[in-house]
């Protein structure tokens, strides 16, 4: 039981994007079922947030909320209008279910395990491009070019303003912090439009131009009669798209940073590959780069004596789940490769909604950070890293290397 005691939560205060887990701890320990002034509900202990992510009567459909900010929605619906995404992330069953399969039969374990040799390719790539400069920034060279490029490799995109599109992705993943600006809203739901046009004239192009990829595969994807409508296959193809870069870009760069921080750990995962799947995993459970996922309340929910109404949206705190003493031990807060059971974080999330792309986030991640250890075996951090002061994906936007 809590050692009960009200705490503030506050993520815009200084210093929360450099470092949140002492925030996570207070909160697990006095508040772990709490209340924002945000009127949401946070959980941050591991066995609430499991259980949250688990429970088949919650929603992730925001147009289940009742309890809002009436100044806030209206805002929300000038910016966005009614064109409401009709991404699987935002739908209950059966929709959910049938968007789900659609999308799964064109991303099978087979099509990721035949993109290692590309991964490789455009990793040594990069890798080379800074042995020659004989300077790095690990997330403008690897971090982010990899994910964006084999994702767009992967869909069959035809060469675009990778920049325009990268700014319009920013723009759009900040919707998924728990608090936002109206300035930042209306900036997501414009570059959500220009996104939007540019993936419509993107799927007509491909319509005319079937090609070996997994635009082609979802513009055909059928199952006993069903399909995808065309708003639905863009919405999808949307968020591979936005889901395929900004989450891995985080985990490549600051697994990086967390690891030239520790240069045993990092001796360990350069001197052994077979400790590669591990390390990513327990990467994944440190930098948990996606920190929240949300679920609404369709019927009052009791959770540890506090009583959440329906219509409510519930944060689960999976960065604080994955540093949980309950569930990790005395030594959650230090990271070790070798820790036996670190593939049960909940950096995925848990449920019908786990990931699509774990596995091919997990190739990426193992490939492109055991390669830059080997590479540059003196490697370390040049200069004070710069936090992209994201709180849900949180992230470094510069990590300056020196490549010894
Ligand atoms: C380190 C990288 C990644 C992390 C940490 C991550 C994390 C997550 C999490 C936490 C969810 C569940 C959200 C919820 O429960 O509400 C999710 C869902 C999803 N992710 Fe990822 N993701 C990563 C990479 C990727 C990649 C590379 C792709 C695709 C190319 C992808 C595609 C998706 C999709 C389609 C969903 C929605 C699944 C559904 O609603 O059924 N993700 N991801």
């Amino acid at each position: 039981m809590a050692d009960a005691r009200p705490v503030v939560f506050n993520p815009l205060e200084e210093g929360y994007a450099e470092d949140p887990w002492p925030h996570f701890a207070e909160l697990r320990d006095h508040d772990p079922v709490h209340r924002s002034v945000m009127t949401n509900w946070f959980l941050f202990r591991h066995a609430d947030v499991l259980a949250l992510l688990r429970d088949p009567s919650l929603s992730v459909d925001d147009a289940n909320v009742l309890v809002r900010d009436e100044e806030r929605y209206q805002a929300a619906r000038e910016a966005y209008g009614d064109e409401r995404s009709t991404s699987m992330l935002g739908r209950d069953a059966p929709d959910h279910t049938r968007l789900r399969r659609l999308v799964s039969k064109a991303f099978t374990p087979s099509s990721i395990a035949a993109l290692e040799p590309a991964i490789v390719d455009l990793v040594d790539g990069a890798l080379d491009e800074m042995t020659e400069r004989g300077s790095g920034e690990v997330v403008g060279d690897l971090a982010f070019p990899l994910p964006f490029d084999v994702i767009s490799v992967m869909l069959g995109m035809p060469e675009s303003d990778a920049e325009q599109v990268a700014a319009w992705s920013s723009a759009i993943v900040k919707t998924l912090d728990p608090i936002i600006t109206e300035d930042e809203m209306r900036a997501a739901a414009d570059a959500s439009a220009n996104l939007r046009g540019l993936l419509a004239e993107v799927i007509e192009w491909k319509r005319a131009n079937p090609a070996d990829d997994l635009l082609t595969a979802l513009i055909s994807a059928h199952e006993d009669g069903d399909h995808l409508s065309p708003r639905e296959l863009r919405d999808q193809v949307q968020l591979l798209f936005v889901a395929g870069h900004e989450t891995t870009v985080n985990l490549i760069g600051t697994g990086i940073h967390e690891l030239l921080a520790r240069p045993d750990q990092a001796a360990l995962v350069r001197d052994d590959p077979a400790l590669g799947a591990n390390a990513v995993d327990e990467l994944l459970r440190f930098v948990s780069p996606v920190q929240f996922s949300r679920r609404i309340t369709l019927r009052d929910i009791e959770i540890d004596g506090h009583r959440i109404d329906a219509g409510m949206f519930v944060m689960a705190a999976l960065a604080s789940a994955n540093h949980d003493p309950a569930r990790w031990g005395p030594d959650a807060e230090e990271l070790d490769v070798r820790r036996r059971d670190a593939g049960q974080h909940v950096a995925f999330g848990s449920g019908s909604h786990y990931c699509l792309g774990a596995s091919l986030a997990k190739l990426e991640a193992r490939i492109a950070i055991g390669s830059f250890l080997r590479r540059f075996p003196a490697a370390g951090v040049a200069a004070e890293p710069v936090w992209n002061g994201r709180i849900n994906l949180r992230g470094l936007d510069r990590l300056e290397v020196d490549l010894g």
